[in-house]
């Protein structure tokens, strides 16, 4: 298995988030049934959660993307930047999919600027949450994978300076 010299120990194994991530996409097949729902990637962390994650829903889906960033190297800048076109998602039920909720100053800004736009619906799926770096007061993901403590992780789309993204598990970095 490739596990680079930064890399501490693995948190969450490629078999325990294939598992994780087929109860997630469950409970949104449970969800949507009988709906036209547009699950809507953040990129680039969410990519390869959000490419496992539509393949578990059993409803009629579309997808698109949003690009949005706040992270310098292991520190959230807290100045979130988001590229791009917004998305048409005017009467549409969505389903933002995220990485992970750390300070929450990402996902709280991107659903404002997506509530603008009048979708029929909105609803969060993370797949990992930091509830104790929280800057956003009461944010709070609708699905998540796991709640974990204040540690910085790679892999699994999640980076640390563009690298990492690529390793099949959820590890922590070497602080
Ligand atoms: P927030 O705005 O502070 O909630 O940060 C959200 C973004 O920061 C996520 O989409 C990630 O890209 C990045 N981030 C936060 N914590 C981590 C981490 O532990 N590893 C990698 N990226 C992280």
């Amino acid at each position: 298995m490739y596990f680079p010299n930064e890399v501490e120990k693995v948190l969450f194994t490629e078999e325990q988030i294939t598992a994780r991530v087929k109860e997630l996409g469950a409970e949104l097949t449970k969800e949507y049934s009988g709906k036209n729902p547009l699950f809507l990637c953040v990129l680039r962390g969410a990519s390869v959660f959000f490419a496992d994650l539509i393949r578990n829903v059993e409803c009629p889906l579309e997808i698109d993307f949003i690009k949005a960033s706040s992270y310098v190297g292991t520190n959230s800048s807290g100045d979130v930047t988001v590229g791009g076109e917004m998305p048409d998602i005017s009467g549409r039920d969505v389903v933002l999919v995220e990485d992970i909720v750390d300070t929450a100053r990402t996902l709280s800004k991107l659903k404002t600027l997506l509530l603008d736009i009048k979708p029929r619906s909105l609803r969060v799926a993370a797949l990992l949450d930091k509830p104790s770096r929280r800057a956003v007061e009461g944010f709070k993901a609708d699905y998540t994978g796991y709640e974990i403590d204040d540690l910085f992780v790679v892999g699994y789309g999640l980076d640390c300076d563009a690298k990492f993204r690529n390793l099949p598990y959820i590890g922590v970095l070497k602080s």
